[in-house]
């Protein structure tokens, strides 16, 4: 390779070096960013905690659902939340089969999680 190729090797190649360097960074600098789980953010906006207690916080008109996981597999949580419990008279649970399937998943893994 002629001296003058080698140099535009160089010009083509530092500029990219530094550009993934600094996607690098951003990626770094957005995992240590203090940020909330989506994963809670989503059960906060749905308003699950209006009715249930998770993780000490929340209402008592239903069940605490922090120690759910161990009487319901993550699969059972998903398929409460999708058909809605209607098992009490007065008091039902909203169905949340409009949520999407990945949403759903989420959800019922993290509730499972938390025993
Ligand atoms: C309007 C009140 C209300 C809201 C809001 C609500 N639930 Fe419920 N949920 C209930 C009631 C009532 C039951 C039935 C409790 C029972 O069987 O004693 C129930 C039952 C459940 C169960 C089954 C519990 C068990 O022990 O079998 C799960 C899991 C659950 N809810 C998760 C959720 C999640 C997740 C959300 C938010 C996406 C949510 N609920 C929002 C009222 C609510």
């Amino acid at each position: 390779m002629g001296k003058i190729a080698r140099m535009k090797t160089i010009q083509l190649i530092l500029p990219m070096l530094l550009l993934s360097f600094l996607l690098l960074c951003s990626v770094v600098a957005a995992d240590d960013a203090p940020q909330g789980d989506p994963v809670l953010d989503l059960i906060n906006v749905l308003g699950c905690k209006g009715c249930h207690t998770i993780n000490k916080e929340g209402g008592s008109i239903a069940n605490d659902l922090t120690q759910i996981g161990s009487r319901l597999t993550a699969d059972q949580i998903k398929k409460k939340l999708a058909t809605g419990v209607t098992k009490h008279p007065n008091i039902f649970m909203p169905d949340y089969s409009s949520l999407s399937t990945s949403d759903l998943k989420r959800i019922s893994a993290y509730l499972y999680n938390l025993q």
